[in-house]
């Protein structure tokens, strides 16, 4: 058996949340791989709305198992929240035994969202607009072989180990300037931790791979979206992990022998939330529109998504990075009421003409190129049957289609679980 990888192809808040829990009754196991509580996943079913920020979009599904992987960084604060917000709205994934950590997740401690924000503010200009959910120095912490685990959270000397890490963050916070009092989120980090000490740690990579041995389906879940990968996104307006395919692999502890379907998401226009460039952006009325009919808003921060047209040259470098198989294309009906839509097919770069994404996109961005579509007017959001799709939009998606090089294989016309159409079957 394989893993197959849901992730986002554009700078994240595609829609992941939706798919996966769309998806998820196809799988045994859904397993986040990588970024934390930077993350928000929207899914809405019966009337029902949630925003997920750690745990797996496959919670609501009865029979799926869920894994956050050990390339995740868990804020336990944040993750109580959640699972107390569940908890109060009658979905308890601990007690029903459908939830697991991996032990070698990283841990994010309030001290690493002191240094988010100090280094956010002495940028001022060239900020990258992070979450602040100190996600950059949790894995520079990882990276930097100073992390702590949440395996650690076990060990006796578990205390000991948070306040030589936290000495180490203060002495480079009193760099920044007058260190903050964060006693009482840290009276909220040990409680929360008691609770983290609650949910079944697990080995991952075992857990994983017991799980294809045994012939059992697995979905892995991305964060953020490919353009904001650390090594391929638009550096330095990126997360700090890895959002592509590889990802899956170090996230989760798999091969990539392993690496069945890979399925990449994207809206069928495009947004962007904090600083860095975004070469298709509408800083306009028509971006504006985009955002008001769109609720381009974020799931985690509440603050407003630059808005833009679809980013072809962006998208198949998406595609190639990580072996997309299928796609999804979410958020059609936002469209409707456009008379003519546009897609950048290339860029203009140096004075060339260009459809890839030059490395340096930070520095120059390139100028998009444009064609024209014929859009359309027709609701969208009461469509479920594929014959009840209008034609113009079967035009969009199979313009898409040809450029891409990658069949659309769902279409999303509203937020709900049910407003989702195969366009397959
Ligand atoms: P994620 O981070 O990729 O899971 O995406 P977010 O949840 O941050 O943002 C996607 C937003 O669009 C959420 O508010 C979803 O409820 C909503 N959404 C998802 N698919 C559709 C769609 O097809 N149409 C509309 N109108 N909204 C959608
Ligand atoms: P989901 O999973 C959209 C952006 C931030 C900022 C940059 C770095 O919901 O798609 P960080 O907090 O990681 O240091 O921020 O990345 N960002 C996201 N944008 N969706 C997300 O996640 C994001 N997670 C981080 O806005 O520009
Ligand atoms: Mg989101």
């Amino acid at each position: 058996m394989a893993v197959d990888v849901l992730l986002g192809l554009q700078w994240g808040d595609e829609g992941k949340g939706k798919i996966v829990d769309v998806l998820s009754p196809e799988y045994d196991l859904i397993a986040r791989f990588q970024g934390g509580p930077n993350a928000g996943h929207t899914l809405e079913f019966n009337q029902q709305k949630f925003v997920l920020n750690t745990i797996p979009s496959g919670i609501f599904n009865p029979k799926t198992m869920n894994l956050i992987g050990n390339g995740v960084v868990i804020d336990p604060i944040i993750l109580k929240r959640e699972l107390d917000g569940l908890k109060a709205r009658g979905f308890d994934p601990v007690a029903d035994q459908k939830l697991f950590i991996a032990r070698r997740a990283h841990i994010i401690l309030p001290t690493h969202q002191l240094l988010d924000a100090a280094s956010e503010s002495k940028m001022g200009v060239g900020k990258i607009g992070s979450t602040l959910k100190g996600i950059g120095p949790t894995y520079m912490d990882k990276t930097g072989r100073n992390g702590l685990r949440v395996g650690d959270t076990q060990l006796p000397d578990f205390k000991a180990r948070y306040q030589k890490l936290v000495d180490k963050h203060k002495s480079i916070l009193a760099h920044y300037g007058e260190i903050p009092d964060f006693s009482e989120k840290e009276a909220a980090f040990f409680e929360a931790v008691e609770m983290l000490k609650a949910i079944p740690q697990v080995d991952g990579e075992h857990f994983v791979n017991q799980y294809l041995r045994a012939g059992k389906k697995v979905l892995a879940e991305g964060a953020q979206g490919t353009m904001l990968d650390v090594d391929f996104g638009s550096y330095p307006f990126v997360t700090s992990s890895n959002t592509t395919t590889a990802g899956a692999c170090t996230g989760l502890g798999i091969a990539p022998k392993q690496i069945g379907k890979v399925i990449g998401i994207f809206k069928a226009y495009c947004t962007r939330v904090g600083g860095g460039p975004f070469p298709t952006e509408l800083e306009n009325e028509t971006g504006e529109k985009l955002r008001a009919i769109g609720h381009e808003f974020g799931a985690t921060t509440g603050r407003p998504r630059r808005c833009g047209w679809i980013d072809l040259p962006a998208l198949k470098y998406a595609i190639m990075l990580n072996g997309v198989t299928e796609m999804v294309m979410t958020k059609a009906d936002v469209l409707s009421g456009f008379d003519t839509i546009y897609a950048c097919t290339h860029y203009l770069y140096n004075g060339e003409k260009i459809d890839y994404m030059p490395y340096d996109i930070s520095a120059i961005s390139p100028e998009p190129i444009y064609e024209a579509i014929s859009g359309w007017n027709e609701d969208l959001t009461g469509i479920r049957k594929t014959d009840e799709i209008p034609a113009k939009l079967t035009a969009y998606i199979q313009y898409l289609e040809k450029h891409l090089g990658v069949p659309v294989k769902y279409l999303s016309v509203g937020p709900d679980r049910e407003q989702t159409l195969n366009l397959m079957q």
